[in-house]
């Protein structure tokens, strides 16, 4: 497994859509891995290739709870309840947090990693890893959607 490189604000990449996947081989195993190796260094709740440069339909979340990491391929949203607006922040963005309509519940349905398909029902901070990241798989970013006025920027700390 490998940390990879997080494609930052500005690179073009972030703004393309992902291809959905066809073949879930030993190069997509690798992906996946390094994905949440990559997630967890950076102590995310979410990522989607893109934003490791990669434009497959593929993304990895983790609550952080007993779930553990969820890996979702070609994921789709087919059901969503309510809305509720929710602090967010995003890997590529690292310095940026805003507020974002969420809905407070989803249906998604997508293929595991051995290849079955699955249906999953998400509350709250879930369902919006889930909306966020599949959101990257269409090419958009949560400062795109934000509410107006909520950004606030946070200066990096010096190393
Ligand atoms: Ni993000």
């Amino acid at each position: 497994m490998a940390i990879r490189n997080i494609r930052q604000e500005g690179d073009e990449i972030l703004k393309k859509v992902s291809k959905e996947v066809e073949v879930i081989d030993d190069k997509l195993q690798t992906l996946i891995d390094d994905m949440i190796e990559t997630m967890h260094k950076y102590n995310g709740v979410g990522l989607a290739a893109v934003q490791v440069g990669i434009l497959k339909r593929v993304i990895v979340v983790d609550i952080y709870d007993d779930m553990g990491p969820v890996v979702m391929i070609n994921p789709i949203i087919i059901k969503t309840k309510g809305e509720k607006e929710m602090d967010e922040g995003c890997l590529s963005f690292p310095n940026k947090f805003a507020k974002v309509k969420r809905p407070e519940e989803v249906i998604a349905e997508y293929t595991d990693r051995e290849g079955k398909r699955m249906r999953v029902k998400a509350k709250e901070l879930l369902a919006q890893a889930i909306c966020h990241e599949i959101d990257h798989l269409n090419g958009e970013v949560f400062v795109d959607k934000m509410i107006p006025g909520t950004l606030e920027y946070i200066e990096p700390k010096e190393k």
